[in-house]
């Protein structure tokens, strides 16, 4: 009998302490990495595998979907201009709607993942 409630003295602990380092680190961090596995989800049906609009999707799509990878089209947007354009979607760029918004399907962190993420694509930095 001792035994058992070792065993659950043991595990009510080791949950409390689990539970405390969760709440001490709060909301997952911006990351590179959460921004390529969102980018390989969601994005390459229509940007492409590689990010240059080549996607499976995009022959059937006019405009075409942005290079991503084209440093001399993406330098000319603002880190604050690509997270619009992936929470609003095109139109809240003055772009196609058929860039679709993703500001309810993403948390602010994802989503500025992902303008990590597209920055490495364009290895460039807006102006
Ligand atoms: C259904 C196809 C489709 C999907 C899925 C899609 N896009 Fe797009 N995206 C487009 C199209 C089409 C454009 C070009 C719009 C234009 O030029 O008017 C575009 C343009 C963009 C642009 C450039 C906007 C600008 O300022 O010119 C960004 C940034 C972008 N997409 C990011 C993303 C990200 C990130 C994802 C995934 C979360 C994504 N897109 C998913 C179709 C798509």
């Amino acid at each position: 009998m001792k035994i058992i409630k070792i065993i659950l003295l043991g595990s009510l602990f080791v949950l409390i302490i689990l539970i405390a380092i969760r709440t001490v680190q709060g909301e997952p961090k911006t990351s590179l990495k959460a921004g390529e596995e969102l980018y390989v989800w969601y994005c390459i049906p229509c940007h492409g595998l590689a990010g240059d609009g080549k996607g499976f999707n995009a022959k059937n799509l006019d405009p075409r979907p942005a290079n991503h990878t084209d440093g001399g089209f993406m330098k000319k947007r603002t880190d604050k201009e690509l997270l619009d354009a992936v929470s609003g979607g095109g139109k809240a760029v003055g772009k196609s709607t058929l860039m679709p918004p993703w500001g309810n399907t993403f948390t602010e962190t994802q989503m500025k993942s992902l303008v990590l993420y597209l920055r490495k694509l364009c290895r460039c930095v807006g102006e």
